[in-house]
Order: structure tokens, then sequence, then C-alpha cells
């Protein structure tokens, strides 16, 4: 049979760590996709308790939560209009993950629609292009997230090839850790950003370091900046402008060390354009220092952090070439590389 319909309804639904996401774009041949619906509920609130996410809380949360989501978003879009199901099948927590593949699988083998397994890293990149922006290439990926800090090479839709990435923890895990070392809060990315705001911003009560920035390769690492973060609270007790303010130099360190191995990444490759995507491209300082560069598409704050319409975006173009996947044959991929 043919499918003669011009427009495509792509459902996506993102579970891979505390936020669940359910949304659904309309994508067009050679046209990016739009957003028609698109709900996030966050467990930020939740995990603040235990200043991190406590996986079985995050997988209990998202089966409680999941199933209400869908019957609103069934009100504003009837399933047998959606055309594709995509689903992050990883990587992220196993438990979270289930839940939002086994609800794909279920509405699949229900309703008839094909499925499409979705990698959140690579999802991440497509938010920036939910807002009648198509997609060019090449181009250069900087994902900046809780789990993660990669730096990809966007041949095609198909073809993403990993330039370098984080040695130890990713940009976010230090953000969360170090808020939680001054007593910041969670998510540590937002409280650090807070707290920054109100330092003096001068660099003369402490000098951190930038871990690689001269070396000649795209990798990263930040745990040694934490652990520096952690020297300095440990040799006086730190008054709460002194605490802004190490907070301040420890998000100068991570944003220049940012911003300085995406600017390495172009040299090397000789490819300008960027997209940036991941919970940390949240952040005003990244965006204030990145957006001064030319040819850098930063994605809106909202779709910065994990969402279900980056996942229907990704799945939008994946439709396109094709690969669609049983749902007999989908698999939770935890550690799911890019
Ligand atoms: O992409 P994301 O929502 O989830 C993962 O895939 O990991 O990223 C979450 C991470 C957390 O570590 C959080 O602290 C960080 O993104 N984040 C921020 C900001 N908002 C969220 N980091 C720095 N500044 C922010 N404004
Ligand atoms: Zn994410």
């Amino acid at each position: 049979m043919i499918d003669n319909k011009r427009k495509k309804l792509v459902l996506g639904i993102e579970t891979s760590c505390d936020e669940t996401g359910l949304a659904i774009v309309e994508k067009e041949k050679e046209k990016p996709p739009k957003i028609l619906v698109n709900l996030i509920f966050s467990q930020n609130q939740i995990h603040s308790q235990t200043k991190g996410v406590v996986p079985e809380i995050a997988a209990r949360e998202q089966v409680a939560k999941i199933f209400p989501m869908l019957q609103d978003l069934k009100k504003k879009i009837p399933f047998k209009n959606i055309d594709y199901i995509g689903v992050t099948a990883g990587p992220g927590l196993i438990g979270s993950l289930l839940v939002g593949i086994n609800l794909a699988k279920t509405l699949s083998y229900s309703f008839k629609k094909p499925l499409i397994a979705v990698n959140h890293l690579s999802a991440h990149l497509y938010s920036a292009f939910l807002y009648n922006r198509e997609m060019e290439f090449p181009a250069i990926g900087l994902i900046v997230s809780g789990g993660h800090t990669s730096l990809v090479l966007m041949k095609s839709h198909r073809e993403i090839k990993l330039l370098g990435q984080t040695l130890d923890d990713a940009a976010g895990e230090a953000f969360d850790k170090v808020a939680a070392l001054l007593n910041l809060g969670y998510p540590g990315g937002p409280a650090i950003e807070k707290a920054a705001q109100v330092a003096d911003q001068k660099r003369e009560l402490f000098f951190l370091p930038r871990p690689l920035i001269d070396q000649n390769n795209l990798n990263f690492s930040f745990s040694g900046l934490k652990t520096a973060v952690l020297r300095e609270t440990k040799k006086k007790r730190l008054t709460q402008q002194e605490m802004s303010q190490l907070a301040w130099e420890f998000q100068e360190a991570v944003v220049e060390v940012l911003v300085e191995k995406l600017s390495q990444a172009r040299l090397k490759t000789g490819v300008s354009r960027a997209i940036l995507g991941g919970g940390v491209v949240a952040n005003q300082r990244l965006r204030e220092k990145i957006g001064r560069e030319k040819e850098v598409i930063i994605p809106p704050l909202k779709l910065s952090t994990d969402n279900g319409a980056m996942v229907a975006a990704r799945a939008s173009y994946l439709a396109e070439l094709g690969e669609k996947i049983d749902w007999r044959d989908i698999k939770v991929r935890p550690a799911l590389p890019l």
C-alpha cells in the first residue's frame, strides 16, 4: 500500500533518567519538524531531597506519571492519527528506560504503528531543529548533559562520528557534585548558575584549573575540577559571598573548556557549523559565551534539558530513512554508544 500522507505525525517518548517526556511533532519531507504537543514532567523536586537521582525512585515516578500524561496527550491528538512512535532506547537508567520502551512496544503492537529506536545523545542534537530550521551537514555536535560530554561530527542523519568525550565525569555531573559540595541544592546546574549571579565575578579569590584546555585532543575531564573545589572548601569556612564566588569560578572553568574544545573541533575538522545539545546548554553563561561565535545553533532553553520533542524530532528523520524496528526486537540499551 502506498502511503501518500504528506505530513507525518511522530510520537516521541523520553524516559532515560528523571524526566518523563511525551511529545508529538509534525514532519513534512525536506522541512524541519514542528512541535504539536510537548508534555514534560520533571522529578527535580523529588530528587532535590537526596541531592541526586535515585534510580529506583526515578523509575517508579515514571510509571506513576506516564499513563496520566498519555491520557492528556490522547485528548489533544488521537493515537490513530499518529504515524510513527519514537522512543529512547538508551543510554540511561535501565528502570526508567524500560518504562518508556514498554509503553512504546504496547502502543506499536496495539495500534499497528511502526516503532523507531532513538539514541538519547543524538536526540539532544535535534532540539535545535524544532523551530523552523532545517538541519544542514556537515556539522559539529557538542552534547553536554548530566551523563555525557561529547564532541561529534555529524556527516548526515545516519553518520554521527565521535570526535572526543569526557575521560571521567560529565560536565552536568560536575555541576551536580559541586553544587552538593557547596550545599546549593539539586539539580546543580541551575543552583550554581543562581549562586554565580550574585558573585563579584572577579578572579581574585579562587583560581580553578581549566582541565585539558591546552591539550591537542578533543577530550574533556571534569573530576579534577570538582576535587579542586573540594580543596577550597577544606581550607577554611567559606562565607556566603565566597561560596558564590567559588560557584562563579567553577562555572567559568567549565564554560571556558567547552568553548575552547568546540573551537578546536572546528579547527581540526574544518567544519564551522556547530550544534549544541544537552541539559548544560540551559546555562546562561555558556549560551552567552558560545553564542558570540559564528554559526553556532543553540536550542531554546526549554528544549535543552530532556524532553519528548527531541526524541520525536530525531525519530521523524529516522522514519524518512526507513529505520524502523519491530516491537519484538527493540531492546533497552543503558550503555548505548553514539
Ligand atoms: O540532558 P539532561 O536534561 O539529562 C541528561 O541526559 O543527563 O541534563 C541534565 C544535566 C544536569 O546535570 C543538570 O545539572 C544540568 O544538566 N543543567 C545545567 C543547567 N540546567 C541543567 N547545568 C548548568 N546550568 C544550567 N542552567
Ligand atoms: Zn539528556
